[in-house]
């Protein structure tokens, strides 16, 4: 995200209402004394009863409430209670509950998927040497525009390299798309293929949230299939990774971090790290984030991701890593700080200029396979990159020696 667009964000929480997460965080940890928890407040008394039971109750309901707090997390998750709350680093479902959470509940639908991995060599080593290593789910978001198949076709280079690796590729948009199919299928590796739109409602929002409701999808699929084992790494199809970044996050064993390059002033944002420890951040946007970290700059292991049946990412522009971390009930000490000590940078963020469809004015009757022109334009259509028009804009340059010449000339 660019300093601008994170400046554009900054009204949308006030200090107020970051005042009011932490509040409420506050309120959650320190509610013992003063009211009961509301888990245990259901169920209503009558009111001519009430008055002499109510001490009772009281004391019951405080009773309950302490034992409650007083249990671990791990118990609490074990009993079904939700995650974990005894400090304040961690977000207990009822915050969460609160920050007007949308239940994962997208509209996923799979186009193609494959767990074969036909690569025979990875980084010179033939595939059975990387045994039982555990798998990287690495969810890509992306979305239709003229550079999603050349982003995805450059990261794809990249991942052919790494062995032991489920690529979730995540669309934003309603329909299947054969082109990508056919692409992501040729590449050999292991792979799914969902379309997940951003919902209508968030689309003319200034800044939409981008790549939520695909990343959802991908969170909905892995909860789907009951993934317990294995590595989760939010990828987006722009940025660029370096091959030792998959090392690192596979030993992942509940959430790791590290700095990522080129992002807003700085040029960095990532953990600060003291004697082996993560103990506070670095990012020129803080706005309240309790984990001011980019999506690229964490690795979460599925086995501790899968004791928080809250997970979940907002519609949030801004905030989706922070919430994230905080659905998952992450604190400080857990951080694994990786790079060698978040000294590199394994991942840049990285982004590609935009242009609009490129647009080729051609008469259709030229657009035959007298030329390679007909089949080349197709299939920059199917791509999403460039359009042929009959009438707008200006004829389409082609030339000879140096010299424009009729289309006619060359491709009657
Ligand atoms: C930064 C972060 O690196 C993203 O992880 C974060 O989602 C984003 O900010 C945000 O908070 O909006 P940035 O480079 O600014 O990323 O955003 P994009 O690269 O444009 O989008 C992030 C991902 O979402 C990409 O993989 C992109 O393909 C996908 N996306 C973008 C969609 O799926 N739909 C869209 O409409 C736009
Ligand atoms: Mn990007």
């Amino acid at each position: 995200m660019s300093s601008a667009q994170y400046q554009a964000l900054e009204p949308q929480t006030s200090d107020e209402d970051n005042e009011d997460i932490e509040r409420r965080a506050h309120q959650n940890h320190h509610r013992c004394p003063t009211a009961p928890h509301p888990m245990v407040r259901k169920g209503s008394v009558g009111m001519g009863r009430r008055r002499c039971v109510l001490p009772l109750v009281v004391a019951a309901l405080f009773f309950i409430a302490c034992c409650y707090l007083t249990l671990s997390g791990d118990t609490r998750i074990a009993l079904g209670l939700g995650g974990g709350s005894e400090d304040s680093e961690e977000g207990s479902h009822h915050e969460l509950d609160s920050m007007n959470f949308r239940p994962l509940n997208e509209s996923l639908h799979i186009c193609s998927e494959s767990y074969e991995d036909r690569r025979q060599f990875m980084q010179d080593k033939p595939r059975s040497d990387y045994g039982q290593l555990p798998v990287i789910y690495f969810v890509t978001p992306t979305y239709p525009r003229r550079e999603q198949i050349p982003e995805l076709t450059r990261l794809a280079h990249t991942l052919l390299h790494v062995p032991r690796l489920h690529w979730l590729v995540a669309d934003d948009q309603e329909k299947c798309n054969d082109f990508m199919d056919t692409l992501l299928n040729r590449f050999g590796i292991p792979f799914t293929h969902m379309v997940s739109p951003m919902p209508s409602k968030f689309r003319n929002e200034k800044p939409a949230p981008r790549g939520v409701a695909n990343r959802r999808a991908a969170l909905q699929w892995l909860r789907q299939h009951n993934l317990t084992n294995g590595i989760l790494y939010f990828g987006d199809d722009d940025n660029t990774y370096d091959l030792r970044l998959f090392t690192e996050i596979r030993k992942t064993q509940r959430v790791s971090m590290f700095p990522v390059g080129l992002i807003a002033d700085y040029g960095v944002s990532g953990p600060v790290v003291r004697k082996g420890k993560v103990v506070a951040f670095l990012d020129s946007w803080v706005a309240g984030r309790r984990w001011p970290v980019d999506m690229a700059g964490f690795a979460v292991n599925l086995e501790y991701m899968a004791q928080y049946p809250y997970v979940n990412m907002p519609y949030k522009p801004g905030y989706e890593e922070d919430l994230f971390l905080r659905s998952i009930g992450l604190k400080i000490n857990q951080i694994e700080p990786r790079g060698n000590n978040c000294t590199e940078i394994l991942v840049w963020h990285t982004q590609t200029k935009s242009k609009k469809l490129g647009m080729v004015r051609l008469e259709s009757k030229y657009l035959d396979d007298r030329s390679n022109l007909g089949a080349l334009l197709s299939n920059l259509k199917l791509m999403g990159v460039a359009s042929t028009t009959e009438n707008e804009g200006r004829n389409a340059l082609i030339s000879k020696n140096g010299k424009e010449k009729p289309h006619s000339d060359i491709l009657s």
